[in-house]
């Protein structure tokens, strides 16, 4: 099953003719004085999962964060399934994103966060549906439909009517990822979606993530400490230190062959 997900992808990413879904070019951020990212060039092709490993601090969440638009590069180019992300253009030149530019681009992806951010007063169905209704103003009966599909997806079919704190961190961890999924993003970013989990619950929350990176369409960008998930669900690892990319491969060759020094002190504390 597993290899079956790296073979329907492996076919997108050898394949140079495929324009990538993001890319990133030349991206530079710093908070301050702190130059967090160094320049970064990462170009992600459509279904393409990608692990992103790293120590604290190393950019992780702000590389996602920035495709998010939660987040905006000092310098440098993001570009999301052709179009410029913070730019649009204007009378022939690149100014400044507008709010619904921003907005329009956004919409092909979509986030998962360490801490489910659920709303607290809406039903797991209500939560899922919200924005659909809101944002892409879809029909009510069918966005309701549709997000009923994805609960059920993700194993929740029986609570739709229950509130978040009625759930286990991994139930309520798994109504985010539905809620991300009912937009239907080309795109789908996790930020170690498992690592407040107590560890009884991480499996299941794995096993929905494994469940939609067979699906294969979607682009996938992992933030993860689970390198044995990465080993298997990733079509490519990219290590990131000290503001720039430091190693990337196949994740085989990244977890196992890689003689990077710091990647190895790196690893060493993931290793029992
Ligand atoms: N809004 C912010 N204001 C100031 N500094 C920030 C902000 N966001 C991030 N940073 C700093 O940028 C650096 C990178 O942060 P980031 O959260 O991207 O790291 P990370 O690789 O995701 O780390 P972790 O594994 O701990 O989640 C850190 O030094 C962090 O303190
Ligand atoms: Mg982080």
């Amino acid at each position: 099953m597993v290899e079956s997900v790296k073979e329907s992808n492996s076919s997108n990413i050898s394949n140079k003719n495929i324009k990538p879904i993001v890319e990133y070019k030349k991206v530079h951020k710093s908070f301050g004085d702190v130059e967090v990212l160094k320049g970064l060039d990462l170009n992600i092709f459509p279904g393409e999962k990608v692990a992103l490993i790293g120590p604290s601090g190393s950019g992780k969440t702000t590389i996602i964060r920035m495709l998010m638009t939660l987040e905006q590069p000092t310098s440098g180019e993001i570009i999301v399934d052709g179009k410029n992300l913070w730019h649009m253009e204007k009378n022939g030149k690149l100014v400044p994103a507008s709010e619904k530019h921003l907005r329009e681009v956004r919409g092909d992806i979509g986030m998962v966060f360490q801490h489910f951010n659920l709303f607290p007063h809406m039903t797991i169905l209500q939560n899922c549906m919200t924005a659909p209704v809101q944002v892409q103003k879809e029909d009510k009966e069918s966005a309701k439909k549709r997000s009923i599909e994805m609960l059920e997806k993700v194993g929740l079919g029986d609570k739709l009517d229950n509130y978040p704190n009625q759930l286990s961190g991994g139930q309520k961890q798994r109504v985010a990822m539905a809620r991300a999924l009912v937009m239907r993003p080309k795109i789908m970013l996790f930020d170690e979606v498992t690592s407040a989990l107590d560890p009884e619950l991480v499996g299941e929350v794995l096993e929905v993530i494994r469940d939609i990176a067979k699906e294969g369409e979607m682009a996938m960008v992992l933030v993860t400490h689970e390198m044995d998930f990465a080993l298997e669900v990733a079509d490519r690892v990219i290590f990131l230190d000290d503001g720039v990319i430091a190693e990337e491969g196949k994740p085989s060759e990244v977890l196992e062959e890689s003689n990077n020094e710091r990647l190895q002190q790196f690893l060493y504390r993931f290793r029992s």
